[in-house]
Order: structure tokens, then C-alpha cells, then sequence
């Protein structure tokens, strides 16, 4: 037994504090460069209005994870298009005309004044896992007449009681009909797609992911059980890639080489004759080769097995694992999700696990994560218990709310996350629009055309004598 404190102090070994040198390591993304690893997984927050835009308690909310040191803050899915914000769940932003831009800068210059680089999430569409305002419309979707339905018992745990209890969260259960899209629909909503992606760039994101994972629309015409067509979109592995494989190439020459443009898939399905790991990763290596800047990887085939999706702690465990072999395949910086604990995050980085953290429920838990880390004060963050309190809200269209963080939602109502005059580091124009070229997109399919009349048009005349 040792007699006196400082006798006991150097007997007991130290223990080894980590440093986070691999959480803490900056990494190029594209044309961007993150300050460290650590950065705000895609959540819809359901803070937007009614009308897709932002509010000054979605602003807020963000401004709040960026103060707190995400290198990265990541938009919940941005619907894309006309026809995917008829198909919702809850609520959620949209971008697909000038008019969504407004509030989508003040959002942007929120972020970067407070030192964090932004991402917009964009979806194409829900497709049957979107539900239209009355819940009754047809659903767009892959294939007609295929509507998902969960099982209470395959429920995330916590949930299960609350849709036995309320009716309208319960609707989410079985999903709505749908109707088979054409091809001329698809080619036009991809066309869309790509026109809106520029608006994301004109509002100030410095990066675009496309949202593809958890059996919704570009998942759904991924994966056998959701996708029957039997023209050139589905049948064969390769038919059914075509859609995300073309929708990524026409994003990546939309938006130009100034912003980093990045996918999110599901690892695998976890479901019998669902897609695998191989698969995934063979679908990595295409949108590697479209031009992707980065791949980011969640989990779970969507709604009918939401195990994965957003996991308890059980499920969550195995998830950073996926990344090892999308790692060995591709070359472009990999983003795995769940992850809460920093010392594991810190080896797996180094292990070649992945190459960037996405933080979801644990940074509506704790804002200020990325920065205790920073400060090496990592016993001060306040962990997330996977109450799922969080998602209850954000299915039931509630707004946010986390039983450990009483601000989460009410951000705004606090000064410090307030915008002041214009600071050094940020930029007066978007960068993304001056960095690299974005072409001009064909008028959108639903305006009329007008003929272009050269010959009315005045002569240019230069400077000189007239
Ligand atoms: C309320 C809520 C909303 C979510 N919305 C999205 C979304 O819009 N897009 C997306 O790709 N993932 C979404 N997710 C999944 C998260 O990005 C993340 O993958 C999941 O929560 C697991 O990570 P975590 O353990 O760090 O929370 C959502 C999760 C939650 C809890």
C-alpha cells in the first residue's frame, strides 16, 4: 500500500490521456478542406416551414453545431424537386426554384460565420416511403402497387409504444400505393434534380451530398424487393445502378468542380436476398468514377427494417466495420455514421476504418462535442442514450427535442447563436459559383419555351466613336 499521496502517484500508472491525433487530422474533401473529422450527420430536423424553407429555428439550430465546432454541417435530405416535396414525411426543406434560395443563404452564412464548412443533403424523392400531404396520393416510385408496411415488432424499441397509442404517427406504418414512374418522368426529375443541385451551389454550400441510402427513391430502385421494372432501370445489378449512377453523373457536371460532391448509401440491407456489402461497395467504385469527392455510408434497407437505420446501441456497434472494406476499394475520403465514442472514432480512423466521423443524435445531445474534443475535454461531453426521443419528435413532424439537452429546437431563443457583421473567413461571393464552371441546364420542363429571336436583338456596340 503506498503511504503518501505522491507515493501513490507514482506507483499508479498515469493514465494514457488521448491526444485524437487521427480525429484532429484536417482532410481535403474535393475542393474543400475540413479542419478535422469530426462533422454533423444529414437529421431532418423538421424545424423548416410548411413551404420547405428555412426558419430562424432552423438556422439557429444549425448555427448551434457549427459554433460547437462541426467541421462539417450536413443538412437533413433537401427535397429536389417539384414532385418529391408532394411526398414528405413530417417536414423538410426544399430547393428546386429561386424563390428556396433565400433562406438557404441565410442558412449557408449562419454556418460560415461560425467557422464550419456546409453541406446540403438532396433527395430526388421519398419514393414510397414519402407520404403526400392528404396520404392519399399515389406514391412515385420504382414499381406500382408496392407499398411498404413495418411490423410493430421490427418498431425501434422506444417508438413501438407510441404508435400503439396515437393514430397519427401510426400511419407511418404502412406506407402509401404506388405508381410506376416513366421513363420520360425519370429523365425529367433527373434533369430537375440537377438544376436545383446548382441552386445549392448559388446559396453557399460548399458541398453536395446525394441522399441515397435507407429505402427511399434511389435506394428503392437499388434493391430487388422494391424495384420489379423490367425496362432498362431494373431486372439486373446493373440496370438497377442506372438510376443513381446517371443522377450522379448529371450532378457532378451540373455544380462544376468548385463544390465537393459526395453520396450517402446503405452498407448493405441486412434483409435475405437483400443487397450485400459486395454490392455496395461495386456501386462505391461506379460513383467513384462519376466524380464523387466523397462516399458516406449509414445502414439498413429503410423503413421496414428501421433497426439499422437509426440503430440503438446494440446495432450501432458494428456499423464503423462497414467501412473497411469500402476503404480497401475506393480512394475517395469515406464517411461512417455512429460512431458516438471518440477514443474508438480516433482508432478507427487511424485502423483505416474510415476517414471521417458523421455525429447524428449525439450532436443534438451535445452541440459542443467537436469542440471539447478539440480542447481535450472529452469527460465533459454529454453522451447520448439512444432514447430515440429525437426521431419520435421528427416522425411525428414535431420539431426537435433530446431529453439531455433542454436548448435542442430552442437555439434560437439564445444570442450567441446570432450572425454579426461579416468576418475575414467568409466569403462575399458563394465560392462554389466562382471555383469551377456550372453549365447552363436546358430551361426546366415545366416552363414553356420561348423561340430566341436573334434577329430582334440590338447590335452590340463597343466603346469608341459612333
Ligand atoms: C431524427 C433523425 C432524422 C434523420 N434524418 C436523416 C436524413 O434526413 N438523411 C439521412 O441520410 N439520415 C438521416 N438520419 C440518420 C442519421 O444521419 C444517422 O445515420 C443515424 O442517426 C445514426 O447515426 P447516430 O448514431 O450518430 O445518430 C436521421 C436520424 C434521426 C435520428
Amino acid at each position: 500500500m503506498p503511504k503518501t499521496e505522491a507515493e501513490a502517484k507514482k506507483k499508479a500508472p498515469a493514465k494514457k490521456q488521448t491526444t485524437f491525433k487521427n480525429l484532429l487530422k484536417p482532410i481535403k474533401v474535393g475542393p474543400v478542406e475540413l479542419k478535422h473529422r469530426m462533422v454533423l450527420a444529414p437529421m431532418n430536423d423538421t424545424l423548416s416551414g410548411h413551404n420547405g424553407e428555412a426558419t430562424e429555428q432552423l438556422v439557429a439550430y444549425y448555427a448551434a453545431r457549427a459554433k460547437g465546432g462541426a467541421a462539417l454541417v450536413i443538412t437533413g435530405a433537401i427535397m429536389g424537386t417539384k414532385l418529391a416535396s408532394q411526398f414528405v414525411w413530417g417536414r423538410n426543406l426544399q430547393c428546386w426554384h429561386m424563390g428556396h434560395v433565400q433562406g438557404l443563404q441565410l442558412l449557408t452564412e449562419r454556418i460560415h460565420y461560425f467557422g464550419s464548412m456546409a453541406c446540403a443533403q438532396i433527395t430526388i424523392g421519398f419514393g414510397r416511403q414519402g407520404h403526400s400531404v392528404d396520404h392519399h396520393l399515389l406514391a412515385p416510385a420504382p414499381t406500382a402497387g408496392l407499398p411498404y408496411e413495418i411490423a410493430l415488432e421490427k418498431a425501434p424499441k422506444p417508438l413501438e409504444v407510441t404508435w400503439k397509442h396515437i393514430e397519427h404517427p401510426r400511419s407511418f406504418l404502412v406506407g402509401q400505393m404506388t405508381r410506376e414512374m416513366s421513363i420520360d418522368e425519370i429523365h425529367s426529375e433527373q434533369k430537375e434534380f440537377a438544376r436545383s443541385c446548382q441552386l445549392l451551389v448559388i446559396a453557399g454550400f460548399d458541398a453536395i451530398e446525394i441522399h441515397a441510402p435507407h429505402g427511399y427513391l434511389e435506394h428503392e430502385f437499388l434493391s430487388p424487393f422494391s424495384n420489379k421494372r423490367t425496362d432498362m432501370y431494373g431486372g439486373e445489378w446493373r440496370n438497377r445502378k442506372r438510376f443513381l449512377n446517371e443522377v450522379t453523373e448529371q450532378v457532378r457536371y451540373s455544380v462544376g468542380s468548385g463544390v465537393a460532391l459526395g453520396v450517402r448509401i446503405s452498407a448493405e440491407e441486412h434483409m435475405e436476398g437483400g443487397l450485400t456489402r459486395e454490392e455496395m461497395v461495386d456501386l462505391g467504385m461506379d460513383l467513384e468514377a462519376r466524380g464523387i469527392d466523397y462516399l458516406s455510408l449509414s445502414d439498413g434497407a429503410g423503413y421496414e427494417e428501421g433497426g439499422h437505420l437509426v440503430p440503438d446501441k446494440d446495432r450501432a456497434a458494428h456499423i464503423p466495420e462497414h467501412g473497411v472494406d469500402f476503404k480497401k476499394a475506393l480512394s475517395v475520403p469515406i464517411v461512417v455514421a455512429s460512431q458516438h465514442d471518440p477514443v474508438k472514432a480516433d482508432k478507427d480512423i487511424g485502423a483505416k476504418r474510415f476517414d471521417i466521423s458523421a455525429l447524428g443524435r449525439q450532436l443534438f445531445c451535445d452541440p459542443e462535442y467537436p469542440n471539447k474534443i478539440v480542447e481535450g475535454r472529452p469527460a465533459d461531453i454529454v453522451r447520448c442514450r439512444y432514447c430515440q426521443t429525437c426521431l419520435g419528435r421528427s416522425l411525428a413532424g414535431a420539431g426537435l427535442s433530446c431529453t439531455q439537452n433542454p436548448m435542442l429546437g430552442r437555439e434560437y431563443s439564445d444570442p450567441q447563436y446570432m450572425i454579426g457583421p461579416r468576418q475575414d473567413h467568409e466569403f462575399v461571393m458563394p465560392r462554389g459559383m466562382l471555383a469551377g464552371d456550372m453549365p447552363n441546364l436546358d430551361r426546366p420542363w415545366w416552363k414553356t419555351e420561348y423561340p430566341y429571336i436573334e434577329k430582334s436583338w440590338r447590335k452590340f456596340r463597343g466603346p469608341g466613336p459612333r
